[in-house]
């Protein structure tokens, strides 16, 4: 049965970027950068309101169809609840359609802020497997969904037995040494159209390398920083759709030219660079910069966080 929530119950979600495959970890391997996005919702009597401050202002719809409005509208599905009329304020400093999981974010959050509503008449939160299998279910991403969910480095997993894709997730704890520096561009590109260029097969050769690759750059981020160029190496998605992306493919060979290892942010055309040193070699950032990047260190962002009632942002 399906339960309405009191007028004027609120809540709070903070969510964080993320970057996705990290190279060789197509479709698996995530990291949850400190970039943060903040959504603050209302029950109210009736009707729905929706307002964007910062990224994606004026660009996003401010209608049911807004993506966090449409997962708030499936968590609630998803816990047995409904509401009579929303107030959704999205505060967003994750930039949109860059490879650095926005529209992660904004079905984790939508989701996890349903939860700071349910808690308060005494429903069960979302549990994090919960969220990583709604919101990936729902955006299509488990690499990015469950580096939201679970903050920092992760490994997840798909497994296609019932009906449903089944998605998991586990942490791994990044190495203390590596410094982060995503290099975001003004430039946009859609996942959906960078997908479309991979092929549909692989050679054996070409997964074989990126097994290796993969796995290496699991013990490169966990224990051996001094491995991380090589294991950023990847064949299956760089090279294909460096052409839709040509500026990003061009930074991720000077970057990797200065000897720093760099990877498409997810689908790009974001890149992150990641070194065990705290900060670029001078030519790596000034060709960043003169190229239209804004490169600047970030630490590794923290899991969702949701409360109850309206919290002031940290
Ligand atoms: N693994 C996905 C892709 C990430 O590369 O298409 C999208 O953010």
């Amino acid at each position: 049965m399906t339960q309405t929530l009191p007028v004027g119950l609120t809540a709070t979600a903070v969510v964080a970027a993320s970057s996705a495959n990290l190279g060789p970890g197509f479709d698996s391997l995530g990291l949850a950068l400190s970039l943060y996005d903040e959504i603050v919702v209302e029950v109210t009597e009736s009707g729905l309101v929706v307002e964007v401050e910062g990224e994606g202002a004026g660009q996003v719809p401010l209608d049911s169809s807004h993506l966090v409005v449409r997962a708030i509208e499936h968590g609630l599905q998803s816990t047995g609840f409904q509401v009579a009329g929303l107030k959704v304020i999205c505060r967003n400093d994750i930039p949109h359609s860059r490879g650095l999981g926005s529209s992660a974010a904004a079905v984790v959050g939508g989701l996890a802020v349903v939860n700071g509503l349910v808690t308060q008449v005494g429903s069960e939160p979302l549990s994090d497997a919960e969220l990583i299998q709604l919101a990936s279910e729902f955006e299509g991403h488990p690499d990015n969904a469950s580096a939201a969910v679970l903050g920092g480095a992760v490994v997840s997993w798909t497994e296609h037995e019932g009906v449903l894709p089944r998605y998991s997730a586990v942490p791994i704890q990044l190495h203390p040494d590596i410094h982060l520096f995503p290099a975001i561009p003004e430039e946009r590109s859609s996942t959906a159209e960078t997908r479309v260029l991979l092929p549909e097969h692989v050679s054996h050769t070409d997964a074989r390398f990126n097994l290796s690759r993969a796995a290496l750059l699991v013990v490169a981020l966990t224990q051996r920083p001094d491995l991380l160029m090589e294991a950023t190496e990847d064949v299956l998605h760089q090279p294909q759709r460096a052409a839709a992306i040509p500026r990003s493919a061009e930074y991720l060979q000077i970057l990797r030219r200065c000897q720093v290892s760099a990877a498409l942010s997810g689908a790009g055309p974001a890149v992150i660079a990641f070194s065990t040193q705290s900060e670029l070699p001078a030519k790596a950032v000034e060709y960043g910069i003169a190229n239209g990047f804004t490169v600047s260190e970030m630490r590794v962002g923290e899991g969702v966080r949701w409360t109850s009632g309206v919290v002031a942002r940290t």
